[in-house]
C-alpha cells in the first residue's frame, strides 16, 4: 500500500499550481481553467483529454508504428510508471503488426534536490536488461516528456550498453516548452502547454493513476495532497531526504 512507503514528492510547476495555459493543439472542445470539478471527480477541474480521444490518439499512432516497423523485430519498452496504460493501448493499436513484437518494461529514477525538477542523473532499473534489446528496433514508450532530461538520459544508456539495431520514442504527450535539453519524440500524441496533468497511468503523488482520463487537478487538492505527502513524511523523519522521483 502506497503510504506504507515514503510519500513521494509532487512535481508540480508553479505555473501549474496557478493554473496556467492549456492544451496547445487537438480537435476536441477546449477546456475551461476554471476551479469547477468535473461531475464525479472533485479533484479534477478539467478533462484534457477524453477516454474517446485517447483511443483516437492511439489508433493514429499504431498506423503509423505499424507502417514503420513493417516485418521489422519491435521491442516496445515502456517507461514506468506513467506510460503503463498508454503502452499497453498502443500495443494493441499496431497495425499491422510487426512479424516479432516484444514488451519490456524499466524504470527511469531521477535524482535531484528540489520537489519540482529532475537533473539530469538517472537510473535504469525496474529489472530491465540491456542485453534484452540488442539486435533490435526499440521503441520506447513514455507518458510525458517535460525538461527531455529523463529521456535523453535513457536513450543514451540504453544506445551505449544494449546496443539496439535502433531506437525511438513514442510519447503520448509533449511539453515542448519546457525543455531543458534537445529532445525530439519520433512519435507524439499531442503537444501540450505548461500545464500538470494527471490520469491514464500519469500520478501526482501517486494519486490519479486509475482515471480513464487525461485531466488537470485542482489547486485545492494539488496543495492538499502536498500537505499530507509533508506531513506523512515528516512523521517518518523523512521531510529533509533528498528527492528521488520515479516516474
Ligand atoms: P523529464 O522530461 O525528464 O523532465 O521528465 C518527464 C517525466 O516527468 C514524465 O515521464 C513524468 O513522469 C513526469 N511529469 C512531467 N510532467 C508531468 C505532469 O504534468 N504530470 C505528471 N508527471 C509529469
Ligand atoms: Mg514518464
Amino acid at each position: 500500500m502506497q503510504l506504507l512507503q515514503r510519500c513521494p514528492a509532487p512535481r508540480v510547476s508553479r505555473q501549474a499550481q496557478r493554473g496556467v495555459a492549456a492544451r496547445v493543439s487537438s480537435s476536441a472542445p477546449s477546456a475551461t481553467s476554471s476551479q469547477h470539478a468535473v461531475p464525479g471527480h472533485p479533484d479534477i477541474k478539467k478533462v484534457l483529454y477524453s477516454e474517446e480521444e485517447l483511443k483516437a490518439c492511439c489508433s493514429r499512432l499504431g498506423q503509423e508504428i505499424g507502417r514503420d516497423y513493417a516485418g521489422k523485430h519491435l521491442i516496445l519498452v515502456g517507461v514506468l510508471k506513467g506510460s503503463y496504460m498508454f503502452c499497453a493501448d498502443v500495443a494493441r493499436a499496431i497495425h499491422p503488426p510487426p512479424p516479432i513484437c516484444e514488451l519490456e518494461f524499466l524504470k527511469a529514477s531521477s535524482y535531484g534536490v528540489g520537489a519540482t525538477e529532475t537533473t539530469g542523473t538517472v537510473k535504469i532499473d525496474g529489472g530491465f536488461s540491456m542485453a534484452s534489446v540488442t539486435g533490435k528496433h526499440v521503441l520506447l514508450c513514455e507518458d510525458i516528456i517535460d525538461s527531455g532530461l529523463t529521456l535523453t538520459k535513457v536513450t543514451e544508456l540504453i544506445r551505449t550498453q544494449g546496443k539496439p539495431t535502433s531506437i525511438k520514442v513514442v510519447t503520448l504527450l509533449d511539453k515542448r516548452e519546457r525543455r531543458k535539453v534537445h529532445f525530439d519524440a519520433d512519435y507524439v500524441g499531442f503537444n501540450i502547454a505548461n500545464e500538470f496533468v494527471v490520469g491514464y497511468g500519469i500520478d501526482y503523488s501517486e494519486r490519479f493513476r486509475f482515471l480513464p482520463f487525461i485531466g488537470v487537478p485542482t489547486d485545492e487538492a494539488v496543495a492538499r495532497i502536498a500537505a499530507e505527502c509533508a506531513a506523512f513524511n515528516a512523521s517518518n523523519g523523512e521531510a529533509q531526504a533528498p528527492v528521488k522521483g520515479v516516474h
